[in-house]
């Protein structure tokens, strides 16, 4: 990987993955792109940032070619929440921008990674200790472009030898840049409001587990994934991975370590309830394990105390 194109690299993710990668690779190499290009961002200034919609076939194959990339990291999409807002929207940007993607890919031979999600997964599979070859018939738009973006990701390989690699990520959890219209976002959105408020409504009931991540291990396992030896992988588009599972009373107990008079309640969102519903309890990551050494260091514990300290300083709490 010498020269490396993300899309969507002001959101959750990119955000973090283009400053993390850059360092790695350093400044010049990672090309980062955006429908926005807002002043005084890190992103934008800290090395080649390119405006782009990838809804702009042409435009995206320029932007790469000038470039000469060999890597491209396509981030760009709708969460779940919004995309069963806004459906036909969320079909043409996550189907539409993962397919210009892809053909840029094969047409300049770049190795491929996107994010598939828990969304993949339906009411039909197995909610705990979810297999990473299973049954996905999920129910919400957000899981039918997560499917479709993995099987189209395995036919460009299979089809067009494109070295394409993915992962599913659980609930994200970071203090840089918020997701934004997902339905794990209650768990990010609990410690701005535990500093700034001393209190949370949650709009996940009690009881619902869902898998998440602290960032840091999401941006290792992008580089570790697409740093590993394409012959031990037996999968590739995409696998289970996660840190922790946990529901919404349990994040509370966590933060009441560190603020003894936070206060948890909760007003359910009957739509977001249904999606978290839907999703695995936690997810099983032994093929991630076994075929390139995914590892995830935070757990609950760890990744609040970090949050916590990262966020006061953030928003410049004593
Ligand atoms: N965090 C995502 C969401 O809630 C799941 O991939 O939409």
């Amino acid at each position: 990987m010498k020269k490396i194109l993300v899309t969507g690299s002001l959101g959750q993710i990119g955000s973090e993955l283009v400053t993390h990668m850059r360092k790695i690779y350093g400044d010049s190499n990672v090309i980062a792109t955006d429908i926005k290009v807002p002043e005084n961002n890190e992103v934008v200034n800290g090395g080649p940032f390119e405006a782009l919609d990838v809804l702009d076939a042409n435009k995206m194959a320029e932007v790469a070619k000038k470039h000469n990339v060999d890597t491209i990291i396509h981030l760009a999409a709708l969460l779940s929440a919004v995309a069963e807002a806004k459906p036909v929207l969320a079909w043409q940007i996550n189907m539409g921008g993962l397919f210009n993607a892809l053909e840029v890919a094969r047409e300049l031979n770049c190795k491929f990674f996107t994010p598939s999600s828990i969304g993949a997964f339906g009411c039909d599979t197995p909610k705990d200790n979810t297999p990473q070859d299973t049954i996905q018939r999920p129910g919400t738009m957000y899981g039918v472009t997560k499917v479709s973006g993995e099987l189209l990701c395995d036919y460009y390989f299979k089809k067009f030898g494109v070295d394409t690699r993915g992962v599913r990520f659980p609930g994200l959890i970071s203090y840089v840049a918020p997701p934004g219209g997902g339905t794990t976002d209650y768990a990010v959105d609990i410690y701005y409001k535990a500093l700034q408020e001393g209190k949370y409504t949650s709009f996940i009931g009690e009881g619902t587990y869902m898998d998440m991540m602290y960032m840091p291990d999401a941006l290792n396992a992008i580089v570790t994934l697409l740093e590993a030896d394409p012959s031990k992988l037996k999968h590739r588009n995409a696998f289970n991975i996660t840190a922790m599972s946990f529901e919404p009373s349990q994040i509370a107990e966590e933060i009441k370590k560190h603020i003894p008079e936070f206060k948890m309640s909760y007003d359910v969102d009957p739509i977001r309830q249904a999606i978290a519903d839907s999703w695995p309890n936690s997810i099983d990551c032994t093929a991630a394990r076994e075929e390139w050494g995914f590892n995830a260091k935070y757990d609950l514990p760890s990744m609040s105390k970090d949050m916590l300290d990262k966020l006061k300083i953030k928003l410049q709490i004593k």
